[in-house]
């Protein structure tokens, strides 16, 4: 069950923030439609990584200049064609760079792009995690911004995605502080005009960071954004928007003894789970407790034995309704972890039901792995 409300109302909460502060979610996190129009509904953008999810967000009806096209290795004619219908486009190397500027007619409109950086620092390790290797140094944007010299291009924005499942701002606020100083000298150069940084996603949870630690981190970037560079700042929140919005109900198969503790097996498992990993999924019990008796803690469990977490919800009995919270991020880009059929999907505003998406069987399995029809 996807509760729309609390979706429209996160995206609420960091607008308002900031008066500087652009919203976008990054359809990765899920790409269910009523979700989507969710957040167009309320004003917010959609942040995409490829194509596909661009076609996604426009099939949805959000505007090109609501769109953040993020990717890696793209080439230079889908990167002009965004470009020119005023997608906020954000490359992520020099070769994309080049394939753009090849690409570009001679008659092109005047146009706009950002640029990803990555988050290795001069003299850091030589080997690069993950966000040490999408995007571009630093350094290397003077670079950029003298090969857009005479090419009708400007550099007007710089975008990091760095951190995943972050508590506080800290450090996203430590990447504005070496960015900054690198960005300044910049300002001047003719081919540069900077009207937004993109400080990515990389928030835990709504449910685990809470509404007022987000708030002043989203007001904290931007303030600082706007103070130094005079810029827009450009959020791409996937898990933050999503995660605690859905809720995945689910029966108690069986009950078991391990040591002092009650295991509870339940009918949700790993294709719905396995996609957010160290989630601190919370379990919430949908029946009231009987006269007389006080919760107990619960181990939970799934059908293949996994721990899915551990809290004070009991007793519970096999046959009993419960609810897995925090459990909307990432689970439809996972779908190939089948084991069970997909579960119906309920989208939920003002406490009624205004779409539904049907679970997919055996058949949904077989389309998935391109089976042949019998
Ligand atoms: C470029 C970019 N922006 C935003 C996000 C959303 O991240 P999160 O779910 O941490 O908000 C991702 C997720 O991988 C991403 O790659």
């Amino acid at each position: 069950m996807v509760e729309l409300d609390r979706i429209a109302d996160g995206v609420d909460l960091a607008r308002k923030a900031h008066p500087r502060i652009r919203v976008t979610y990054a359809v990765k996190a899920s790409y269910h439609r009523p979700i989507l129009d969710a957040v167009r509904m309320v004003g917010a953008g959609a942040s995409t990584f490829s194509e596909m999810e661009m076609s996604l967000a426009r099939t949805a009806g959000f505007a090109p200049s609501d769109i953040v096209y993020n990717g890696v290795g793209r080439d230079g004619a889908g990167l002009a064609a965004a470009v020119d219908a005023g997608v906020i486009v954000n490359l992520e190397s020099l070769a994309e760079l080049h394939g753009l500027l090849h690409a570009r007619r001679a008659s092109a409109p005047s146009g706009r792009i950002g640029f990803r950086v990555n988050g290795s620092a001069p003299g850091g390790s030589d080997t690069l995690g993950k966000y040490g290797i999408l995007g571009l140094p630093v350094a290397q944007l003077p670079t950029v911004a003298d090969l857009l010299r005479g090419s009708g291009l400007v550099l007007s924005g710089v975008s990091f995605h760095h951190f995943a499942n972050r508590l506080n701002g800290t450090a996203h606020l430590d990447t504005l502080d070496r960015l900054i100083p690198a960005l300044t000298p910049l300002t001047a150069h003719p081919s540069v005009a900077l009207d937004y940084i993109d400080v990515g996603g990389g928030l835990a949870s709504r449910l685990e960071v809470d509404d007022e630690s987000a708030a002043g981190m989203f007001r904290a970037l931007a303030s600082r954004i706007d103070a130094d560079l005079d810029c827009t700042t450009i959020l791409e929140l996937g898990r933050f928007l999503v995660a605690d919005a859905e809720s995945l109900l689910s029966r108690v198969v069986d009950v078991r003894e391990s040591g002092s503790v009650l295991v509870s097996i339940l009918d949700a498992t790993t294709n719905y789970l396995i996609p957010a990993p160290g989630h601190r999924f919370r379990v919430e019990r949908l029946e009231p407790l009987a006269k007389g008796e006080t919760r107990t803690p619960v181990r939970f469990v799934d059908r293949l034995g996994s721990t899915i977490c551990e809290n004070d919800c009991g007793p519970l009995r096999p046959g009993a309704l419960v609810a897995v919270l925090n459990a909307g991020a990432y689970a439809g880009v996972m779908k190939e972890h089948f084991v069970y059929p997909l579960p119906d999907v309920s989208f939920v505003r003002d406490n009624a039901v205004v779409a539904t998406s049907l679970a997919g069987g055996d058949e949904a399995v077989r389309a998935h792995h391109h089976w042949p029809e019998r």
